[in-house]
């Protein structure tokens, strides 16, 4: 019998213009999970030390769809066991479900001795994807395994890009109420008049020459989505004033966290960080729902065995 517990980052996805493309991995919050293999010959069984009623037959679960296509791609001997103690609630928009599908495959390749490339991982972890949303996007699982900003070139064949990702400041606001991603993917139009998608590809574009050239002005210039955050905006009750009141607070920029409802913005130092936290906190209160407030910084690292 052999064990590893790995933490696992909360991601944010799409970083505004870069729908299904780019995300982020959060210093926090982060799940925690405890990875068994035995001898064996493949069962899957899953423990959730947390309260929020996940599946645990593991063709239901994420952790199980991931660890499923990792077993039958390596043909691995094992038996594995996995526990589950989720501080990333599920349904947020901070990549959960790829929280859970990254800590599971990165936890069992630590056991098989990291046979498998980060971006081998990534392809596995996409199975917990496409069973919880109905849709193969990388965005949150690429940064949540490999830390840090990440571009998802292509995903067939799948080519994950590490992007250089400068010390920003994140708030994420989490209004406490459920949009699922597959709810939120629905509202999304399927045809792009070709001049929304030049001013989408020159923002996408821009903002990753903002990366790499760390300079904070071209990337809160580039964060502007004219195709999805249009429409999905009225999933969140009070998005824009949040928005506004986040970039009049000093906010480089922000918007939907993945799928949301989760906001996010980023700011360029700890002191913006914490009045754009105020202004937000201010512009929710409003709404009567509650919500959770996280401030903290990019991971660097992705899942990682503790
Ligand atoms: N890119 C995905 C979406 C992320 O926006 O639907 C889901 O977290």
């Amino acid at each position: 019998m052999a064990t590893v517990t790995v933490h696992s980052p909360a991601t944010v996805a799409n970083l505004v213009c870069g729908f299904d493309v780019l995300g982020l991995a959060l210093n926090a919050p982060q799940d925690v999970l405890t990875i068994t293999t035995t001898p064996g010959h493949g069962s899957i069984t899953i423990t959730n030390n947390d309260a929020f009623g996940l599946p645990t037959d593991p063709a239901k679960n994420v952790m199980g769809a991931a660890i499923r296509a990792m077993l039958e791609a390596g043909d691995l001997q094992a038996d594995v066991h996995i526990e589950s103690l989720k501080r990333i609630k599920p349904g947020s928009g901070i990549g959960s479900s790829a929280a859970s599908a990254a800590g599971a495959v990165v936890g069992l390749n630590a056991l098989v001795g990291n046979r498998f490339s980060k971006t081998e991982l990534v392809q596995f972890a996409m199975e917990g994807e496409a069973l919880a949303s109905g849709a193969r996007h990388a965005d949150n699982v690429a940064p949540a395994i490999f830390g840090g900003v990440t571009l998802v070139r292509s995903t067939q064949p799948l080519d994950i890009i590490p992007l250089p990702a400068p010390d920003l400041f994140v708030v994420v606001l989490h209004p406490q109420i459920e949009v699922k991603t597959a709810d939120s993917r629905a509202v999304v139009k399927q045809q792009v008049p070709l001049s929304k998608a030049i001013e989408q590809w020159g923002n996408v574009g821009a903002l990753v020459a903002g990366l790499l050239m760390n300079d904070t002005a071209i990337i809160g210039r580039s964060l502007n989505d004219v195709i999805v955050e249009p429409e999905r905006a009225v999933l969140i009750p009070h998005f824009k004033t949040t928005k506004k009141a986040a970039i009049q607070a000093g906010a480089l920029g922000g918007g939907i966290s993945g799928s949301g409802p989760s906001i996010f913005m980023l700011c360029d130092t700890a002191a913006k960080a914490a009045q754009v936290a105020e202004a937000m906190k201010q512009a929710y209160t409003e709404t009567g729902i509650d919500f959770e407030l996280h401030t903290g910084s990019i991971n660097h690292d992705g899942a990682s065995v503790i």
